[in-house]
């Protein structure tokens, strides 16, 4: 069975509430009138979400199904307590949460979070019905030291081993550093290489290999979307820049829908 790909927004720590609504209403004026064939999420920071919720709840279809999904951008290791600053997945979850990134390579380099860290944030959002957004990618001069795959199977293996079987329950999101923000994207061929590497890999844990959405993220825009959309093994993109412009977001979504 075809699977639908996912196209997952990245605002990282963009946003205003003006701008935000202005975004949000395009956004969802144009899901409502194409009725896309894509599952559609958008990443907000915490203090956003509660707003963006509200654009979940009338996004629903004919169904009830919402259209459109809350996503944070993080998530606590921990389950509660002495934490501060932390946010926990089971208060994401109050707020109708669907989707957290974790383990984005901004957080991997900035904040110094362990392949072991994010591991534990993907198990902790999972326990709380929170369905992790699971990235991993090689820096540019682990790219230039031909480690792309060594590196992104050992971020991968961390996870796999923290969370065992549920790890058919991820999305995995391949987001080589050098592509992100930079405009230089990986050409399609680059990037599904990474993607069937990481679905073999995926294969030896789970007999529901197949299910795992492998999303592709590090300049996708409204012009280079479809051809890595039509990779066999890219289902879906983590879109960051171009997450930021309802036509260009919408165009991705389209491409997304074929
Ligand atoms: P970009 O960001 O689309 O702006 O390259 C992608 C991401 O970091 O998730």
């Amino acid at each position: 069975m075809k699977k639908n790909k996912l196209i997952a927004g990245n605002w990282k720590m963009n946003g205003s509430f003006g701008a935000n609504q202005r975004l949000m209403d395009e956004i969802l004026t144009g899901i409502e009138a194409r009725k896309p064939a894509c599952e559609i999420a958008v990443c907000v920071p915490f203090p956003y979400l509660v707003q963006v919720q509200d654009y979940q709840d009338r996004s629903r279809d004919d169904s009830g199904e919402p259209m459109l999904h809350l996503g944070a951008q993080d998530v606590s290791a921990h389950k509660a307590g002495a934490y501060t600053g932390e946010v926990s997945a089971s208060m994401l979850r109050e707020l109708n949460v669907a989707y957290a990134i974790v383990g984005h390579s901004e957080r991997r380099q900035y904040h110094f979070e362990s392949d072991a860290l994010v591991a534990e944030k993907a198990q902790q959002a999972l326990a709380a019905g929170i369905t992790p957004i699971v990235c991993v990618g090689e820096t540019l001069a682990e790219h230039e030291a031909g480690q792309t795959e060594s590196v992104v199977k050992r971020q991968l293996a961390a996870v796999i081993h923290t969370n065992g079987h549920c790890i058919s329950e991820i999305v995995l999101a391949y987001e080589p550093v050098w592509a992100i923000g930079t405009g230089q994207t990986a050409t399609p061929e680059q990037a599904q290489a990474v993607h069937a590497v990481l679905r073999a890999q995926l294969k030896a844990a789970t007999e529901h290999a197949d299910r795992v959405k492998i999303l592709y993220g590090g300049s996708m825009n409204a012009a280079n979307a479809a051809s890595l959309l039509g990779q066999p093994d890219i289902d879906g993109g983590l879109i960051g820049g171009a997450s930021l412009k309802a036509p260009d977001f919408l165009t991705i979504i389209a491409a997304a829908s074929v």
